[in-house]
């Protein structure tokens, strides 16, 4: 594809941060709370371990963390940022948002703020959002976050789920710019008709089934998923959006320097890769160390590639990413 005319309005990613809490929950320490395995948790997922937040850390406190390292990444005032949304499945409270007490907490007071629920392809919506916004010529600034405590979803009981999800946030800095780089291509899809299954939700708490002493004692308030299922449809969508963006960006996976795939199971990330030609060293992977965070999992994974340098001003990177709804989503980027 030709490169940009000039003058074009371009979404760059002017700076990133993350935030993951200290506290680490290893495979030996789920040992001690399922009846699981370390070996079986490596060969099945490639878990390690995740994060774990403090009882008194809300989402909000990872995802303020997290912007404003972004901030202090792309040198920009907090009072500059117009827009900010947070991609969330694990809000702090039904209503207010997350992303006003996010306003509050950084202090970007000329914001307005929302909330957006795509579950784990959350960021990568959120950002296809930002890039609509700013190519519409209202918005300069956007703060994008990722922010998840799956902990308080997850059923500790249930050994096929909670080995798999860990918190942790990751934010990104959106800006208009004219320089020929930032997002190329950007796509998002979904198919609502998975979304009255159980295949993956968390089915009590909203106002199909509200919180009732019944409802929690069945443990309908925490995360119930059809593994196997969830697995294949992760393995067939996230390559055709991923083939779908590049196609749509007039590119090649050659021309990518780095694929970051939502990072749910090695197992799925190997088979995406292999799925769309893409070699082993450049597909990024930390699953081993932070588990599924959500909507989180790609903004993590981009601003670790960016601070190691895997990833240099110029490179093009390949985010992609399906969770429930289902959703689905990809990102072209030149950084
Ligand atoms: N430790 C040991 N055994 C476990 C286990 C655990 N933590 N969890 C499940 N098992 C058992 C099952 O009970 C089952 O036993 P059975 O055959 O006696 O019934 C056996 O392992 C195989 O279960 P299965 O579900 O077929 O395993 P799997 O290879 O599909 O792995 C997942 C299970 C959950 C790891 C895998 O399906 C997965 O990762 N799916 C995708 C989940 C996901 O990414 N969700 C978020 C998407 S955004």
């Amino acid at each position: 594809m030709s490169r940009q005319s000039q003058n074009q309005i371009r979404a760059v990613i002017s700076g990133t941060g993350a935030d993951l809490p200290e506290k680490v929950l290893t495979n030996s320490d789920l040992e001690q709370m399922v009846d699981t395995e370390s070996d079986w948790i490596v060969q099945r997922t490639g878990i390690a371990e995740r994060r774990i937040a403090e009882q008194d850390t809300s989402t909000s406190d990872l995802a303020a963390n997290a912007a404003r390292r972004a901030l202090k990444s792309a040198q920009i005032d907090p009072l500059d940022i117009e827009l900010i949304v947070v991609c969330t499945a694990t809000p702090d409270m039904s209503f207010p948002s997350t992303a006003c007490v996010v306003q509050m907490k950084i202090g970007a007071k000329n914001a307005h703020a929302f909330d957006l629920s795509a579950a784990c392809s959350g960021f990568v919506y959120g950002l296809d959002l930002a890039d609509g916004m700013i190519k519409s010529g209202r918005y300069k600034t956007i703060l994008v976050i990722g922010a998840e405590t799956f902990s308080r979803i997850v059923n500790w009981t249930d050994r096929s789920t909670c080995i798999l999800f860990g918190d942790g946030a990751g934010a990104a800095i959106v800006q208009a710019s004219t320089e020929d780089r930032g997002i190329i291509a950007s796509y998002c899809g979904a198919d609502g008709a998975y979304a009255d299954t159980e295949l993956l939700a968390v089915p009590a708490g909203g106002s199909t089934l509200p919180v009732t002493a019944e409802n929690v004692k069945k443990q309908l308030h925490k995360i119930t998923m059809k593994g196997r299922e969830v697995f294949k449809l992760g393995v067939r969508i996230m390559p055709e959006a991923a083939l779908h963006t590049l196609q749509m960006a007039g590119l090649t996976v050659e021309d990518i320097d780095l694929v970051i795939p939502h990072q749910a199971n090695l197992r799925i990330i190997e088979a995406v890769g292999e799925r769309i030609g893409v070699p082993s060293e450049k597909l990024y992977i930390n699953v081993d160390r932070y588990g599924n965070t959500s909507a989180a999992t790609v903004i993590i994974a981009l601003d670790e590639a960016l601070r190691s340098k895997r990833v240099n001003s110029g490179d093009l990177v390949l985010l992609v990413t399906f969770g429930a709804g289902l959703t689905w989503g990809a990102s072209i980027i030149r950084m």
